[in-house]
C-alpha cells in the first residue's frame, strides 16, 4: 500500500480538492486497494468542516465525490503513516519543516515538483485569489503526473 497525504494550510481549499481529485483518478483506474489518500492542514483553524464551498463546487462540476471528507491538522504520526507528503507551497513547507521531525522514509515535495515546465512553482490559495478554476486546473493536472510518477516508482500495473 502507498499512502499519500496531501496538506495545505487550512485543509479547505486545495488540499481537499487534491485528495478528492487523486482519489477519483486512483479509483477510476481500479487502483483503491493499493494507493490511500489523505489530506491534511498546517492549521487547526478550520478542524472538522467540510470543504471550502468553491472547492465543493469544482468537485461537484466534475462529478468527483468529497463525501465524508472533513478537516484536520496534520499530526507528527502522519510522518511515519504516510510515503508522501505533497504540499501546495512553499509556506505549507517551510510550517512542516519548523514543526514536525521528518523521518527519512517519507518524500515530501511540492505538488508541482512533479510537473515538467510547470507555469506555476506554487499551488495559488483560492480563499484568497478567489480563483478556484484556475487552482483545480493546476492540481487536475498535477495529480496525473504525480499518479504516474507513483505508478513507475512502485511498479504498480494498471489493469483492464
Ligand atoms: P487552504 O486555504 O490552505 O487551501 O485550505 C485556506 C483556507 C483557510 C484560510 C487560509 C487558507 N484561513 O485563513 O482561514
Amino acid at each position: 500500500m502507498v499512502r499519500v497525504l496531501f496538506v495545505c494550510l487550512g485543509n479547505i481549499c486545495r488540499s481537499p480538492m487534491a485528495e478528492a481529485i487523486f482519489r477519483n483518478m486512483v479509483a477510476q483506474k481500479n487502483l483503491s486497494t493499493y494507493i490511500e489518500v489523505d489530506s491534511a492542514g498546517t492549521a487547526l483553524w478550520h478542524s472538522g468542516k467540510p470543504p471550502h464551498p468553491g472547492t465543493r463546487e469544482k468537485l461537484a462540476e466534475y462529478e468527483i465525490s468529497y463525501e465524508g471528507m472533513t478537516a484536520r491538522q496534520i499530526l507528527q504520526g502522519d510522518f511515519e503513516r504516510f510515503d508522501y507528503i505533497i504540499t501546495m507551497d512553499d509556506s505549507n513547507m517551510e510550517n512542516i519543516q519548523s514543526e514536525y521531525e521528518i523521518s527519512e522514509q517519507v518524500v515530501v515535495k511540492k505538488l508541482l515538483d512533479f510537473v515538467e515546465e510547470s507555469a506555476e512553482i506554487n499551488v495559488p490559495d483560492p480563499y484568497y485569489t478567489g480563483d478556484f478554476d484556475y487552482t483545480y486546473e493546476l492540481i487536475n493536472e498535477a495529480c496525473k503526473d504525480l499518479l504516474n510518477y507513483i505508478l513507475k516508482k512502485h511498479q504498480i500495473k494498471v489493469r483492464g
